[in-house]
């Protein structure tokens, strides 16, 4: 089942299985784009003074991803590494400047050049004005039935869940655009995973097939609060 996506500044079209719908884009909220500076400067912070072993769990960093096939069980879900991306006129910026941190650290040890990496991170997490506000962005690495459901139906969902005591959710409906080792985003994608692929909390991957652009169309704030 062919799909063909065009791509506007507010809306995206899909064209599927002989069907076309547009659908309106929606801007990521503020508080989440709080959530998720604040939870990767803490996260840089930790990295800094106790090294990458201390880190644990990162929540808002994980959102388990919905999407669909043909069946009875037609719903498949699964736990995946998805984060905030430049806008447009940053993007070059941050993946040279991620691309640079890679190659400078890539022959001295590890916990040696962590200064180094983490303020590259710093550098692109320390200020909500450079973030997309229309999309987040993910890897593929196992290739498995996330990718062949999200191939031939691109419609899915993402659940963010953070800490207590507040435990931010937000449910994301979306749209993904399947990106190739070409595209900036995939670039940065990459760069921003290979800075800290050889640290702790990361299982080593030699590959990532492709990238995923999830273009947010539905948004649903799911944080709990007290009922009266
Ligand atoms: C903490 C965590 C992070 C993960 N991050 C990713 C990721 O970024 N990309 C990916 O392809 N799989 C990731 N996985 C693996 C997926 O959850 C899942 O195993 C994989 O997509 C295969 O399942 P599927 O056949 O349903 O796609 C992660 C798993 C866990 C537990």
């Amino acid at each position: 089942m062919p799909v063909h996506l065009i791509i506007n500044c507010e809306s995206i079209n899909v064209s599927r299985d002989h069907e076309e719908h547009t659908f309106n884009k929606e801007k990521l909220p503020q508080p989440f784009f709080e959530w998720q500076s604040t939870a990767r400067m803490e996260m840089i912070n930790t990295l800094q003074k106790s090294g990458s072993a201390a880190v644990k769990s990162q929540p808002a960093h994980l959102p388990v991803l919905a999407s669909w096939n043909d069946g009875f069980f037609s719903i498949n879900l699964a736990s995946r590494g998805v984060g905030l991306l430049p806008k447009k006129d940053f993007v070059e910026r941050f993946i040279l400047l991620f691309e640079q941190a890679v190659e400078e650290t890539q022959n001295d040890p590890w916990e040696v050049t962590l200064d180094r990496r983490l303020q590259a991170l710093r550098e692109f997490y320390c200020d909500e004005a450079f973030f997309d506000p229309w999309m987040l962005g993910g890897l593929e690495i196992f290739d498995g039935q996330t990718l062949q459901n999200l191939q031939s139906n691109p419609f899915c969902a993402l659940l963010f869940t953070g800490d207590a005591p507040r435990y931010p959710s937000y449910q994301f409906n979306a749209i993904a655009e399947l990106i190739d080792h070409e595209n900036v985003y995939y670039r940065f994608l990459l760069a921003a995973r290979q800075m800290f692929s050889r640290d702790a909390f990361h299982i080593y991957q030699p590959r990532y097939s492709l990238g995923y652009l999830f273009h947010i169309v539905g948004i649903k704030d799911k944080t709990p609060y007290p009922r009266k």
